[in-house]
């Protein structure tokens, strides 16, 4: 999860004006270069139940289209501010749900309009679907240095609950694909809370996460979204939260992930020493950035904003 800045969907609009004004006057004044950049992928495979991000179902007749706007909006952003980023973050939705081709495109435009001399950490959300060796390849061709893979759980029963589209073994095949590849940076997202989780069940998904040895942990309490298919079956009473139970497996999380080496350094952020996440330190530490993309916020110069592409689902129209 980049930031909770660019969590909910539920104000998003199809098409609506981009978030700053072009005018110079009206632009928002950066106290120096933006060094920070928030990139939304909106596609996803499948749609999981639980999920309020601003996201839509993968479509190949789309996504083209939608890199090309993206690189429209950052020629746009590169006009209006001076950037020189030390971090990107690519989040959605589904980064890798774009074909080889498509991220060759988009990260490669990033390359041609942005100096990338003092760039630290580049990070891109994968889901385990949707990891190959040659993504992996490119990927780190193309100079991202972090990885976060959307794990969510080990057990193959409450995936099926939370309607992943893949399994624990394929999910540890893909965290192997990414080390194969290089990638010496990875953050594995784990959830707990969920529906029909005993405290055994989150302890094994812990010890299972940490013998894979990843850099950084994220473990998120799962949250009934409202808008979300989850958020209505705990409206009919189907699915019961326990925020008692939950407050017990938050404290286990901290004190298991603690023990093997991860330092706690934001609520649900566990790093090994020197791994805590650049671009999220900065966004929760008040620094300007970028958000480019549907749903992407902004914040340059005391001022937040919400981004939207303007045309680009407007499907009639192309
Ligand atoms: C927006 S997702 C993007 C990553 C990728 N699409 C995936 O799902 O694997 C980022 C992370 O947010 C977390 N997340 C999403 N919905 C959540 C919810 N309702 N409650 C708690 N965590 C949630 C998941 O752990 C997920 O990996
Ligand atoms: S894959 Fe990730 S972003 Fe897409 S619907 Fe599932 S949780 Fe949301």
């Amino acid at each position: 999860m980049s930031n909770s800045a660019n969590h909910n969907s539920s104000v998003v609009v199809a098409a609506g004006p981009a978030a700053f004004s072009r005018n110079a006057g009206d632009t928002p004044a950066a106290t120096g270069p933006i060094r920070h950049l928030y990139v939304h992928i909106p596609f996803c495979a499948r749609i999981c139940p639980y999920c309020a991000f601003y996201k839509d179902l993968l479509d190949r007749s789309q996504t083209a289209r939608f890199c090309e706007a993206i690189l429209r909006d950052l020629d746009k952003q590169c006009a209006a501010f001076a950037i020189s980023a030390k971090t990107i973050y690519f989040g959605g939705g589904t980064p890798t749900a774009l074909t080889t081709s498509q991220l060759e495109f988009l990260l490669g435009g990033f390359h041609q309009r942005l100096d990338l001399s003092t760039l630290e950490e580049w990070t891109i959300e994968a889901n385990p679907g949707s990891v190959s060796a040659r993504k992996a390849a490119l990927l780190r061709k193309l100079k991202v240095n972090r990885i976060s893979l959307g794990v969510q759980s080990w057990d193959d029963r409450l995936l099926t609950i939370l309607g992943r589209e893949h399994n624990a073994s394929q999910a540890e095949k893909s965290f192997h694909t990414l080390r194969d590849a290089g990638f010496r940076n990875i953050n594995i997202d784990i959830m707990f809370g969920l529906p029909d989780q005993s405290t055994e069940q989150w302890k094994a998904t812990l010890e299972k996460t940490i013998t894979l040895q990843p850099e950084h942990i994220s473990a998120y309490c799962l949250t009934y979204e409202e808008d979300t298919e989850f958020f209505l079956r705990q409206s009919r009473g189907e699915l019961k939260p326990n925020p008692d139970c939950d407050a017990g497996l938050f404290e286990m999380t901290m004190s298991i992930l603690e023990a093997a080496g991860y330092q706690q350094y934001e609520i649900s952020n566990y790093a090994r020493p020197g791994f805590s996440s650049v671009h999220n330190r900065a966004c929760w530490s008040g620094k300007d950035y970028l958000g480019i993309g549907p749903s992407a916020f902004s914040t340059v110069g005391m001022r937040r904003s919400f981004q939207a592409i303007t045309n680009w689902l407007d499907r009639k129209s192309h």
